[in-house]
């Protein structure tokens, strides 16, 4: 291993907009981009939407739909829970033609349990208006950015990874890695204008595609929040933060104020069938468009109405638990009722059959309220009948 050297050593005065006193010249530039580079070659992550390292200079290209779908699904959600639901999409629809020929219904279904679910909408508006101009993605960052669901990040990811692009590409991990790489003093929230223009330094001419993934894949194995692991770090000569002996205070970030929390009550109907009163959400607002079992109005305040007085039609109702879900801007704990009833579907409702349920554009927090109501319902029907009491 080479030594460190000790001559770049991090201020111990160090203010906010100091980046310590980290090398941010072309040939440092140059040097940190062909260490990762080489790094990302032995030690690069297999995910389904990759193409293996240095594919571009052997004349492979990375699918651009694929690599579209990828960073939608990667918006605010992990590597892990996005493997899944990426390669169950581009089987049923190989192709931006095939999912746009795709109903929206169906795409909505696919899409329940991965949350924030606009992007679905957006990917769906985004294939028919890519189809519909001849199948092609933009090849550039500006003609990307006028399609629907992809802002400056999904932008610069799919003409880096796609299109061998010189695009700065700033996620949450290339965040923390440069910020530890120039031991940036300025709390991130202010910061990002000054990573930015870091990471425009950094990228190198050659292989932007593979250097944008090398820097995530840093920053998901080795620069990780806790207990980075900097022995292993490729670029460990050029970080200031690890000079200053505690790489893991960067990013600086300004205290979090709690979320606010929301209160309400859901309501699981269930047929002598085993089939499930649902209804659809507005195509606007949280969790537009999907499916959901009746609830009340969500409620900021703690006394709100999460009492079977408050249920949307007269039934036997009991209480079943209480479940609760974060979203991005509050924390939701809803009052789950029971009730088993007959008869026709209430005005706005349908019933979904025991053995559609699994497949319905149910979200998180809905599948959360039917479990706590009929452990087992949401699952695939081979799984949830033979765990089902007679
Ligand atoms: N996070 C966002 N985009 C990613 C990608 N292409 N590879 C790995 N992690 C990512």
């Amino acid at each position: 291993m080479a030594p460190l050297d000790q001559t770049r050593k991090a201020s111990p005065q160090a203010a906010p907009g100091d980046i310590g006193s980290a090398d941010t010249s072309k040939a440092g530039s140059r040097d940190i981009a062909s260490r990762l580079l080489a790094w990302y070659d032995a030690h690069h992550r297999d995910l389904p939407w990759r193409v293996s390292p240095g594919a571009f200079a052997r004349g492979v290209r990375a699918d651009p739909y694929r690599v579209w779908m990828s960073e939608v699904m990667l918006q605010q959600t992990t590597v892990e829970a996005v493997k899944a639901y990426f390669r169950n999409f581009v089987e049923k629809w190989p192709t931006v033609e095939a999912l746009a020929a795709a109903p929206a219904e169906e795409v909505m279904k696919a899409w329940a349990g991965l949350g924030y679910y606009s992007r679905a909408r957006n990917l769906k508006a985004c294939a028919d208006l890519v189809a519909l101009r001849g199948g092609r993605f933009p090849a550039t960052e500006a003609g990307l950015r006028e399609l629907p669901g992809i802002g400056a990040y999904t932008a610069a990811a799919i003409a880096a990874i796609a299109f061998d692009q010189p695009a700065a590409v700033v996620d949450g991990n290339v965040e923390r890695v440069m910020t530890r790489l120039y031991s940036i003093e300025t709390p991130l929230s202010e910061a990002k204008p000054q990573i930015r223009a870091l990471v425009e330094k950094l990228v190198p001419q050659a292989r932007p595609g593979d250097f944008a993934q090398a820097m995530m894949d840093l920053g998901a194995t080795i620069c990780t929040p806790k207990r980075p692991r900097c022995m292993l770090c490729p670029v460990r000569e050029d970080c200031s933060a690890i000079l200053s002996g505690d790489p893991e205070r960067f990013p600086v970030r300004l205290p979090k104020d709690d979320k606010p929390l929301r209160r309400g009550a859901a309501f699981v109907a269930e047929r002598a069938d085993g089939a499930i009163l649902l209804r659809k959400r507005p195509e606007k607002g949280l969790l537009g468009g999907m499916t959901e079992v009746p609830t009340t109005g969500w409620t900021a305040r703690v006394d709100g109405a999460t009492t079977a007085d408050a249920a949307p039609f007269r039934a036997d109702w009991r209480r079943a638990g209480q479940i609760g879900h974060v979203f991005t801007h509050f924390a939701l704990e809803l009052d789950v009722f029971h009730a088993r009833v007959t008869g026709d579907a209430p005005s706005g409702h349908f019933w979904s059959l025991a053995h559609e349920i699994s497949g319905e554009a149910l979200p998180t927090v809905m599948k959360k309220a039917i479990e706590a109501a009929i452990p087992g319902a949401t699952k695939k029907p081979s799984s949830y009948s033979a765990k089902r009491p007679a």
